[in-house]
Formats: structure tokens, sequence, C-alpha cells
């Protein structure tokens, strides 16, 4: 193998991604406002924050962003708990920052994908307090699912559900008159109570969401909890119940999600974004088993959605490889490119996850004696993201993850956010949302001016920061930008040719051939020789860790050019 002077043959200029379909093979990044950059020192990340940091993003060689909810928020849920869907919580800004952001990604090339939370708003919106004083049988409680309890008094719970966040699905309120009433399902925090989407107002209510975001040049949405929405016919009682958001036994989910219903809101949403002008986009998050996905995909519903099933795939040859087979061929039924990803603001960081056993059970979040292999982690997250990134299909990349940010597992329990650990006292999701370092020697890492920052950043983050890795050969930040730029000059996401497995690879190689490119992953803890040959000679274009001439050493992936 030959390695050649990769950065000359980068341009740093942004090269302008046709319209047509953009989200086919894009890669997308998602910025967590809390998290991302703090403007106004309030140790709190914000949209100022988040426009000042968009030449990075260009420069890093994403085709968008995606923001999580930045939108009025009590903020019990990290913002998916939505009080005002058309309006900027005062914590991140204003509105008119959202359009200087929109406008300034615009200028930069840069599509933005904002995040839409249909399942359930926040206790706090008016439409919810409305409903509380309206009391039962009213329109205003008919926005809402609200029922009668059981039990003589109803003073049992509807049905068995559980939420998602541990616990009953049900909360009961007190009527006006100060007697015990109703029962309110929420299948995530109790602050997040359930939309009623059998209610017309209800479907009325979200179309103008979605017009209010399209209007000001929001490029597509990302539905959360989109397998959500509508629930089955009488509420009957579930047989299993989900505890976690992502810990769904294969072919089990709960009877609360996947409804078949669910697909006419995809059907009665596609044609609004298609009369906006830009090829205006939808991906959806749904945490089911992956041969239901294609269901929400097609010309009169959804573009895409996540495929979670690569980011599941433990360490190895074939579980891997399976993982990036299935949903190639489940996309190639549906026409519509898969995606890939391996982190979100919900699981646990990849360069932690990896430093585990392949068989490692994981829970939410990580405890503190959940110790990861630092190094191996991070070794083995980056071949993987290099083996992502060669993929057809459009690629999500969460903040941080170029710069092989772990997960904290240290914070005290006072200062975690996550309602999971409120509720049930699991570590949850607050380790992978610690607000990025950029510079190593500024307070709060260049997070924030005044040093201020709503999670604890830990000591490592300082050599990790953006300006400790900027030029460093070899650093994640440098991989990131020449493997995003070579995928973007070689059209690696693109579908043309497939993906091949090469065979007759040393035992523990997986092997792609994606066009000129061969990317091959070496999964075992050991240096393994390339036999002599073409792979052997060819020229190397990025590589995971470095290389000894004709090796590929453990836990490393390699792309080479071999046409
Ligand atoms: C989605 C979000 C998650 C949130 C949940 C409830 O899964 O990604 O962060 O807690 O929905 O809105």
């Amino acid at each position: 193998m030959t390695t050649s002077p990769l950065t000359a043959r980068l341009t740093t200029e942004q090269e302008s991604t046709p319209d047509r379909q953009w989200w086919r093979d894009a890669v997308v990044y998602q910025v967590y406002p809390r998290s991302f950059a703090d403007s106004n020192g309030d140790g709190m990340g914000d949209l100022p924050g988040v426009t000042a940091h968009l030449p990075y993003l260009r420069d890093l060689g994403v085709d968008a962003i995606w923001l999580s909810p930045f939108y009025t928020s009590p903020q019990r849920d990290g913002g998916y708990d939505v009080s005002d869907y058309s309006d900027v919580d005062p914590r991140f800004g204003s509105l008119s920052d959202a359009d200087e952001m929109i406008g300034r990604a615009h200028e930069l090339g840069l599509k933005v994908i904002v995040d839409i939370v249909p399942n359930h708003s926040s206790d706090q919106h008016e439409l919810f307090q409305q409903a509380l004083a309206a009391g039962p049988g009213s329109p205003e409680r008919d926005m809402y699912v609200f029922v009668e309890g059981k039990g003589e008094n109803g003073e049992l719970p509807p049905n068995n559900w559980t939420s998602i966040f541990h616990g009953p699905a049900w909360t009961r309120v007190t009527e006006a008159d100060g007697t015990p009433g109703q029962w309110y399902l929420h299948i995530f925090d109790t602050s997040q109570p359930d939309w009623n989407w059998e209610n017309p107002r209800v479907h009325e209510l979200f179309r103008d969401v979605l017009r209010f975001w399209l209007d000001r040049g929001a490029d597509g949405f990302r539905v959360d909890v989109a397998h959500g929405m509508v629930k089955p016919e009488g509420l009957p009682d579930a047989t299993v119940n989900a505890q976690g958001l992502i810990d769904i036994p294969e072919g089990e989910v709960p009877i609360y999600f996947d409804n078949d219903g669910v697909l006419e809101i995809y059907r009665e949403w596609r044609p609004i974004l298609d009369a906006y002008e830009g090829d205006r986009m939808m991906v959806l998050e749904a945490w089911i088993p992956e041969q239901r996905l294609p269901l929400y995909i097609g010309d009169d519903k959804a573009h895409q959605s996540f495929n979670f099933g690569f980011l599941q795939a433990r360490w190895g040859v074939q579980t891997m490889r399976a993982a990036i087979e299935k949903p190639l061929a489940l996309a190639d039924a549906v026409g519509s490119p898969t995606t890939w990803v391996l982190s979100n603001h919900d699981v646990v960081r990849h360069a932690s996850r990896y430093g585990f056993a392949p068989d490692h059970v994981f829970g939410e979040g990580l405890s503190r004696d959940e110790v990861p292999d630092a190094e191996l982690g991070l070794h083995r997250a980056r071949a993987a993201t290099l083996l992502m990134l060669s993929l057809p299909g459009a690629a999500y990349l969460y903040q941080g993850e170029e710069l092989g940010l772990p997960e904290v597992r240290d914070i005290p329990d006072e200062l975690r956010e996550d309602p999971a650990h409120r509720r049930a006292g699991v570590p949850g999701r607050d380790g992978c949302r610690v607000p990025l370092p950029w510079v190593q020697d500024a307070p709060a890492f260049g997070f924030s001016a005044t040093g201020r920052s709503w999670l604890p950043q830990p000591e490592v983050f300082g050599e990790l920061a953006v300006d400790a890795q900027e030029g460093v050969a070899g650093s994640t930040l440098e991989m990131y930008r020449t493997a995003l730029h070579l995928r973007r000059e070689l059209g690696l996401g693109r579908p043309d040719g497939g993906v091949r497995f090469l065979r007759d690879l040393p035992g523990g190689v997986l092997g792609v051939s994606r066009g000129e490119v061969t990317v091959l992953v070496n999964t075992t803890d050991a240096a393994v020789v390339l036999p002599p040959g073409p792979l052997a000679a060819a020229e190397v274009l990025v590589a995971s860790a470095p290389l000894e001439p004709g090796t590929l050493p453990a836990d490393t992936t390699v792309w080479l050019r071999t046409a």
C-alpha cells in the first residue's frame, strides 16, 4: 500500500450539492443545540452559537445539519417537550436567530433539517392547559388522550401501558372541583401528554407547523417517535411493554407503536412538502423491526428513515455484514436509499460503545462501574465510521463524534436531566449530551465564554477540543474531514455499483468494494498481512490508524484505490 498526499487533492470550498433529492446521499450533522455552542455565556448552547460555527461544519464536509428541538419548552426532556412549536425558546434565542441561522447555512451550501415532535407536547402547551381546565367531554380534552380510569371509582389506570421512561404511561388529573378525575396518556414523561391523532384538529395543527418551518426555509424534518401517534382502537392492554427507548426486542413492539394508521399521517404530510420548491424531505425516527420500515417510505410517504441496525450491530465481520446487507436489500425494495448512523443524542457514544466486549449488554446510558477501554473504543469507532462513510445512502453524524468524544460516565446524579434518570434512576442519556470542547485552553473548553456549562465537561475533553485536533495529522477530526471530502469527491454515497463483499480475505477482515474504492476492515485484535497482489499494492486513500506497508493493523479500516 502506498500513501498519497491526500490534502493536495482535497478542496476546501464547498461543492454545491445538486438540489435534486439531495438527501439521498447526504451527510447530515446532528446539532444538539443545548450542547453545541453557547454565545451568551449562560452555560446553555443557542442558535447564534450554531450560526457562528456553521463555517466549521461546512469545512468538515457535511451537506446538511439537523437540529434537535429549539422550540419553546420547559426542557423536561431536553426540548422534546414542546410548548410552542412555532417559536424559539428564549434559552436558544429568537425566531429571528432561527431565520439568521437558516439563511447563513444556505449561503454556505448547507441544508437545514428541523425536528418535529408530533406524538406529544409539553404539559405546558396552552392546549393542554386548556384541556385540563375545560373538563371531561369537552372539545379541549379531545385534543389529547383523556380517558376514565378503571375500578369502582376510576382509581386504576385505563390499561397496563408503561412509559418509555419507566412507570405507568397514565397520570390521573384533579378536576376543577378538586375531585380525582380522568387519566391522560403519556408514552414518555408525565410532562409529555400524547396528542389525540383521532382528532382532525390535531392534524390541522401539525399541517400548520410544517408550513410554518417550510416557509422559514427548513429543508426537511426529522420526525420524532415517527412510529407513535396513532393508538390502537379501544386502548387494549399490551402484551409487550417497552422499558427504555431502544430496548425493543426483535419483533416485539409495544401495541402503542407502529400502528398502520400512522402511515396515513405521512400520506397527508408528503404533498405539503412536495408543494414547496427545493426538495424538502422527512426522515423518520422509528425504533421498530427493520422489515417494517419500508412501509413508511415511498413517493407518497416519508423520504427516508433512520436505520438503527448498523448502530446496534456488534463488532465483527458477520454482524456488520448483515447490518449492511439487510437495509440495502430493504432500500432496494422501496427504491429509496438507506441511512447510516452510529451515534445520536439517545445512545451511548460509539467511541465508548466499542470499548466493551462485543457481547456487552447496554442499559440506558453507562453507569460509573461500566468502564470501557477508551483506547480500543476510539480505535474501533474510527474504523466503524470509515466503513459507514463508504456505504451508499445518507449518513447521519452526531455532534462531537468527529472529535472522538467518549460517553461521560461520572456526571453527578443531581446534575442529570434525563427524565428516565429522574423516573427510574438509570444513568440515562446525559453522558452523550455534554457540551462540546472547541478550544483546549479556554474556560469550558470554548463552549461558553463565561466558562459555564449545563453539564460538567471531563478533563479529557481538553485534548479532544477542536483546536487541539485541527491540522494534526492522524487526529479524529482530520480523519473525518478527509473521509467526508473523499466521500463527496468519489460519490461514495451514491448507489452506483452497489456494495460487493470481497471473498478470500484473511479471517476477521471485512472487505467491501465500492466502485474504484475497496474498503477493508480488520475486526481482529491482531495485525493482518495482506496477500501480495493488487490490495497490498493499492494506493491508500484514508485509514483509521497509521499503517505499515502491506499490513492492516488490529481494529482498523482502510480505503484503497483499486481501480
Ligand atoms: C425521541 C427523541 C428522544 C426523546 C423522545 C421523546 O426518541 O430522540 O430524545 O426523549 O423521542 O420525545
